[in-house]
Formats: structure tokens, C-alpha cells, sequence
């Protein structure tokens, strides 16, 4: 016995037509007319778009930083996340200095096993390179299913790497058919930009975006671009914020640099006039790279919308402003960095994107689904609606309308970056591998039955299959 979704009007990232899908088991049996057999549940999707789920492959779960971890865990994070129609989560697992990947893989096992309301797959974020750790890197993607790592340009004395370690990891990784992800700010810059401010006591967190400028990252994306070109190695851009970032990666693309791009729903829908707040509560938008410019959005949008931009996704990194954003009264580089935000990723990019006329809905898809299916390894299983694929199904009704806010959210955390904004549409039915998990827009189990991606080796989407 089966699932019928009848009469939705299905959308992938090239076309959008109206048909039933049958699920049997954990996936999608058939799509088309008559599918429904003796004994199947119907339910109706009738005036409703059907998405596969979301793919959200930039979060931070349960994320240690100094004393504190972040707000969200794996078990809250990921309730969020298909609440919000995103039912594959891929999560930055970190290696700390002086741990083997082994061990920092481990450990992100541990805090996620038997705790995932989605699918869940890791990247590995490399903080300490040494050769003990480059020989790890061929177990990685083999025998541990992680076909991406990380590595950050900025977070000085923390987590960032000099240009000889992201060489070198980027010759090896092309070796393994991994696909290098980078958090592009010239970290030094910064560092020094923040002890200036220090010292002429610009303590308060409007210094922030200040000490992090939009030439910073454009600096560090160009770099990344000729470590790229000269270690021929594929690369993506993580949580790209603005103009000058993407034009540089727009020149790279063309010159057939192996180049691909994030942004992220704060980019693209908040500004830099959330700083002008001179109290503390501006710590919300604490993040980096900071908000930017009103006057990045439309370049971010047709960037979406160019293909310059491939995917979307959220830095979901949510810390309380009571108690841990509160850490840097008096310091905004103390102030923990990252806001949340996986809940609302489809809810915002419909609303200011589809609806607004910014991108079309095979866009949307493509962006929140397909390319990062692709891209992280796990497509046709996952992002595509097509016989044979997991049943992870959204049901999208378009004439929902909602407010965002802490009140309500599913975060847990006590605060949203997006207090008050509007969403147009909602996930009211969502399906995880067939199983009905958001049911008239509310999270119908208490089980978590998300299960760990062992994930494909890179192959660059554009290229075709060998
Ligand atoms: O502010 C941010 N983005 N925090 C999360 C860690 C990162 O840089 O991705
Ligand atoms: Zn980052
Ligand atoms: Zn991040
Ligand atoms: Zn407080």
C-alpha cells in the first residue's frame, strides 16, 4: 500500500506540470495520471505546488564556540528545518586543533546519531592541516561518505588557514574528488581592523560590519580563485554576502576557474541599516561575513538568477542574545558569530524571490534543492521528484500567509533575525523518505528518524557523468 499526492502541481529545477505521485515505502514509486493502486492513501495537493525537499547544506548544530555551544541542536535544528520544508541537512562536523578528522567526525556522529527529524550529512571543516591529516583525506570521502571539507580564510588564531594549508588541501582534494568549501575574509585584515577599533574603544557591536568590509571577502574570494586555477581544483564559496564577491567570482566562472557560490536568505532580504541601532541589540546580526548594503540584494538576486550563484542556503548558527550573544557587551569581537534561520530558508526565498519576480519557481528549486543535491553528492536520491528518488516531498501552499517572529518560530533560540517579516506560503505537508512528518503545517512525530548521507565523491554538475 502506497501514498498518492494528487493533483499538486509538481515543480523541479526545469519544469513545473501538474501530475500524482505514488509513494511506496521510502520512495517515489511514480509521478503521472492514474498512479493510485487498491488500497493507497490519497491525499489531496490540489491547488498546491509539491517541491522536493529542501536541501540545506550549510548549518551548525550543536556547535561548540569557547565556554558556550550554540543554541540549536540537532534535534531542535533539524525540527525546524522540516517545518520549514528542508528535509536534508548537511552540517559543518569540525575537526579541532590537535584532533584527527577521525575524531572530529566522530564526534559529530555522536552529537547527531538518533537526534535528526532530517537527513543529515557532513562536511569536515579542517582547522588543524598537518600530513598525519592529509592522509586522512582519502578515508574521508571512501570510507566515512564526506565528499566536502572547509576551510576558513578568517577566525584568526581559531579556525583559519594560511594559503599554504588551503593549497595544499585543495591539491588533495581534487586528488580524493572533494570539493573544497570556503569561508572567504582575509582574516588578518580583519584582526587588525578589530584591535584598531579596540583601542580607540569602538567597543559596541556597530563596529562590527565595520571591521569586516565588503573588500575583505572580495580579497579573499580572489585569492581563493587563483589557489583554485593553479591547484585545478574545484571550489565553492560559502555564504557569499556581496557586489564585490560576486563579481569576482562571475570573472573567475568565465575564465573557467571550477568555481561554485552560496548565499544566504540574510543577504538577500536584510541590510546593513540593522547596525544603526547604537544599543547592544544589534548583536543579533552579529554574523560574518556581515550584512551588506541595501544596494548588494539586487546583485545577489541576479546572481541567483545569472547562475553565478548556485545554491542556497542558511548558516543556520543560532546563539540566545540573552546570556550568549551577551558575552560581548563591552567587546563586540567576543559577541558569538551567526544568527538562525533554517526554518524560514524556503518561506523567504518563495516570498522575497518567487513571489517579488526576482527568480522563478525551477529556480527556487533549483537553488534550495536540486544544485545542492548535486553538488554535495546525494542527487537523484535526493532534490528531484522523478521515479526512484527518496519520497521527500513539501507540499506547498501558496496562499498561507505567516509572520515570522521568536514567539512562534521553532528555533530555540530567543530571538529572529527576522522578527516581523512576512512569508508567503507555507510547507503543509512535508514527507521524509515517505514518512509523513509535518502534517497540516505542524511536526507530526516524536521520532527522529533521519538518517545519515554517505555521500557520492564531488563531480562537478556541469561536466558530464564520466
Ligand atoms: O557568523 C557566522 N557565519 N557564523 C557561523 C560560522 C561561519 O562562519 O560559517
Ligand atoms: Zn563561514
Ligand atoms: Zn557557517
Ligand atoms: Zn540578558
Amino acid at each position: 500500500m502506497g501514498i498518492v499526492l494528487r493533483d499538486g502541481k509538481i515543480v523541479t529545477d526545469t519544469v513545473c506540470y501538474q501530475a500524482d505521485i505514488r509513494i511506496q515505502g521510502e520512495i517515489i514509486a511514480a509521478v503521472g495520471s492514474q498512479v493510485a493502486q487498491a488500497g493507497d492513501t490519497v491525499l489531496s495537493a490540489e491547488g498546491c505546488y509539491i517541491f522536493p525537499g529542501g536541501i540545506d547544506a550549510h548549518t551548525h548544530f550543536d556547535l561548540p564556540v569557547g565556554a558556550m555551544s550554540t543554541a540549536d541542536d540537532f534535534a531542535s535544528g533539524t525540527k525546524a528545518a522540516i517545518l520549514g520544508g528542508t528535509t536534508t541537512i548537511i552540517d559543518y562536523a569540525t575537526q579541532f586543533k590537535g584532533e584527527t578528522l577521525k575524531q572530529g567526525l566522530e564526534n559529530w556522529h555522536q552529537r547527531a546519531g538518533g537526534k535528526c527529524y532530517a537527513d543529515y550529512g557532513f562536511h569536515m571543516a579542517i582547522t588543524d592541516w598537518n600530513d598525519n591529516v592529509s592522509r586522512e583525506i582519502p578515508w574521508l570521502s571512501r570510507e566515512a561518505g564526506v565528499s566536502s571539507v572547509k576551510l576558513y580564510m578568517a577566525y584568526k588564531n581559531v579556525m583559519q588557514v594560511d594559503d599554504s594549508a588551503l593549497f595544499q588541501v585543495l591539491e588533495r582534494s581534487r586528488e580524493c574528488s572533494i570539493l573544497t568549501c570556503v569561508h572567504c575574509e582575509n582574516g588578518d585584515i580583519v584582526d587588525n581592523l578589530i584591535r584598531k577599533f579596540r583601542q580607540q574603544g569602538k567597543t559596541t557591536p556597530a563596529y562590527h560590519p565595520l571591521s569586516r568590509p565588503p573588500r575583505v571577502e572580495q580579497e579573499a574570494v580572489n585569492r581563493l580563485m587563483v589557489l583554485s586555477e593553479t591547484a585545478d581544483a574545484p571550489v565553492l564559496v560559502v555564504h557569499l554576502s556581496c557586489r564585490e564577491a560576486l563579481e569576482t567570482v562571475a570573472k573567475a566562472k568565465d575564465r573557467g576557474v571550477q568555481v561554485f557560490a552560496e548565499t544566504c536568505p540574510q543577504y538577500l532580504v536584510l541590510d546593513d541599516s540593522m547596525y544603526q541601532d547604537t544599543s547592544f541589540s544589534c548583536a543579533k546580526y552579529v554574523i560574518s561575513p556581515p550584512l551588506r548594503g541595501k544596494e548588494n540584494q539586487e546583485y545577489l538576486w541576479n546572481g541567483l538568477k545569472a547562475g553565478i550563484l548556485d545554491t542556497v542556503a542558511t548558516d543556520h548558527c543560532s546563539f540566545n542574545f540573552h546570556g550568549q550573544k551577551e558575552v560581548g557587551r563591552g567587546d563586540f569581537s567576543k559577541i558569538p558569530n551567526g544568527a538562525p534561520g533554517v526554518e524560514h530558508r524556503l518561506g523567504l526565498l518563495y516570498t522575497y524571490g518567487v513571489k517579488a519576480g526576482k527568480i522563478s519557481l525551477t529556480q527556487f528549486v533549483d537553488k534550495v534543492a536540486t544544485q545542492p543535491a548535486k553538488l554535495f553528492g546525494i542527487f537523484p536520491k535526493k532534490g528531484t521528484i522523478a521515479p526512484g528518488s527518496d519520497a521527500d516531498l513539501v507540499i506547498w501552499d501558496e496562499q498561507r500567509q505567516s509572520t515570522i517572529g521568536a514567539a512562534t518560530h521553532a528555533h530555540k533560540v530567543d530571538y529572529s533575525p527576522y522578527e516581523g517579516m512576512k512569508q508567503q506560503g507555507q510547507a503543509i505537508h512535508v514527507f521524509l523518505r515517505g514518512q509523513h512528518v509535518v502534517k497540516n503545517g505542524k511536526v507530526c512525530t516524536d521520532n527522529p528518524k533521519g538518517q545519515y548521507l554517505f555521500r557520492k565523491p564531488f563531480q562537478n554538475p556541469k561536466e558530464k557523468t564520466k
